[in-house]
């Protein structure tokens, strides 16, 4: 297990409500900030804040160079082949929502199909859901089974020549299962389809490797990963990129500006309208050499075992359900539970009286919660900062949760 002194990087957690030192268990909504990154986020503004390509000046060169260095670094976390194929966008909502309205959309026609997870985030649904109503195109909902995992026989069945595009995530925010995305995308890959994958809740896990997966479009969020919010990341193969159009127009991503007709930038900076994050660029590099530097099996260790002592101490409560497979190895580190009679909302609320952050309600996945007939999930998520003394102090709370409520 990761050593408790990661906890002393993490300024927010010193914070105190009444007695109770803070438990964070929310990481899946937002990741807490290591003072890593706070600090380079100051020191970008103490130092180096200027616009970024625009000005001939060392300030501005050296601000350029930091944007720049920061693509880089992204580029090599996920395995890229080209930083060119990393556009920075606010998170992976806006990823999502570029690669739906500015590729797909003009992608497929009429009858064509696009395949969702049900399991999945509204984010992940949505926009596909929008492209289909718009061309004409039908969206198939691939089911999870009862353990809350993708059967590839399905996926198999699903398959045809009318199917286009396939979008799901690589892990769930409320189940926690890792997908098998990898053998999803060599199925897919032998039929022409194209996939993309929403990898919020994996980046900050597992060492991803867009090459390797084989997928076409792979997105994340820096702010679940350490970084700061307001910062995402949409890569996607440069054939396909060069085929997207631009969703934003102004500066940064023009060519030449004629009132007849104007042209576009190369990309990335062909998607980079306006000024860019450079703050959050920055940040989100300092995030990806905190995570480098404690490893990324490290922390996939950490959490497993982490996740397997909550699902073993949570599994002896009564009357409470778990989301999602009961082997640590088959999830990331967060834990979803039910109690019968007892209202998630009013579990988090007791909760947040001990110090103790949780989400409850549906996480932005109402069909997973309406296929589950549950109204509504509490969800604890772990991260390098957590240690088995927070399992413990959520599983008393818990348990005064319903002797207060049951
Ligand atoms: N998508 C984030 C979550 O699952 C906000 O909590």
């Amino acid at each position: 297990m990761i050593e408790n002194k990661i906890k002393e990087d993490f300024p927010i957690l010193n914070r105190t409500f009444g007695k109770n030192k803070i438990v964070y268990l929310d990481s899946a909504a937002t990741y807490q900030k290591p003072r890593q990154v706070i600090g380079a986020i100051s020191n970008y503004y103490e130092n180096y804040n200027s616009n970024v390509h625009r000005g001939i000046y060392t300030l501005s060169e050296e601000a350029t160079n930091l944007y720049k260095t920061a693509r880089e670094k992204v580029a090599t976390f996920i395995g890229a082949t080209n930083s060119s194929e990393i556009i920075f966008t606010k998170g992976v909502t806006e990823s999502l929502n570029r690669i739906a309205f500015s590729f797909l959309a003009q992608y497929v026609t009429k009858g064509d199909e696009i395949i969702v997870v049900e399991a999945d985030h509204h984010s992940n649904i949505v926009p596909w859901q929008i492209v289909a109503e718009k061309t004409g195109a039908k969206l198939v909902v691939l089911p999870v089974d009862a353990n809350g995992e993708i059967d590839l026989k399905i996926v198999k069945r699903l398959l045809s020549d009318k199917v286009k595009f396939i979008a799901l995530s690589h892990t769930s925010n409320v189940l926690g299962t890792i997908f098998p995305v990898k053998e999803i995308c060599k199925l897919a890959r032998k039929m022409g389809i194209l996939v993309s994958v929403d990898g919020a809740q994996a980046v900050p896990h597992l060492q991803v490797d867009v090459s390797s997966l084989g997928c076409d479009f792979y997105s994340f969020s820096g702010h679940k990963m350490l970084g700061p919010m307001g910062i995402g990341v949409l890569w996607a193969k440069k054939e396909l990129l060069e085929k997207m159009l631009p969703y934003e127009y102004g500066g940064g991503m023009i060519k030449t500006v004629d009132f007849k007709e104007s042209t576009w930038d190369d990309i990335p900076s062909r998607f980079e309208a306006g000024t860019p994050n450079v703050e959050g660029a920055v940040g989100l590099a300092a995030a990806i050499s905190y995570l480098e530097e404690i490893g990324m099996a490290n922390i996939q260790a950490h959490e497993e075992e982490l996740t397997a002592y909550a699902l073993t101490e949570l599994a002896k409560i009564s009357k409470l359900s778990i989301l999602g497979p009961l082997d640590a190895k088959k999830r990331c580190g967060l834990v979803s539970f039910v109690i019968a009679g007892i209202h998630s909302h009013d579990i988090a609320s007791v909760l947040s009286d001990l110090g103790i952050c949780v989400r409850s309600g549906q996480h932005c996945t109402m069909p997973l919660h309406v296929k589950l007939c549950i109204s509504s999930s509490t969800r604890a998520s772990f991260y390098i900062y957590n240690d088995k003394k927070d399992v413990n102090l959520l599983i008393d709370g818990i348990k005064k949760a319903k002797e207060i409520l049951g």
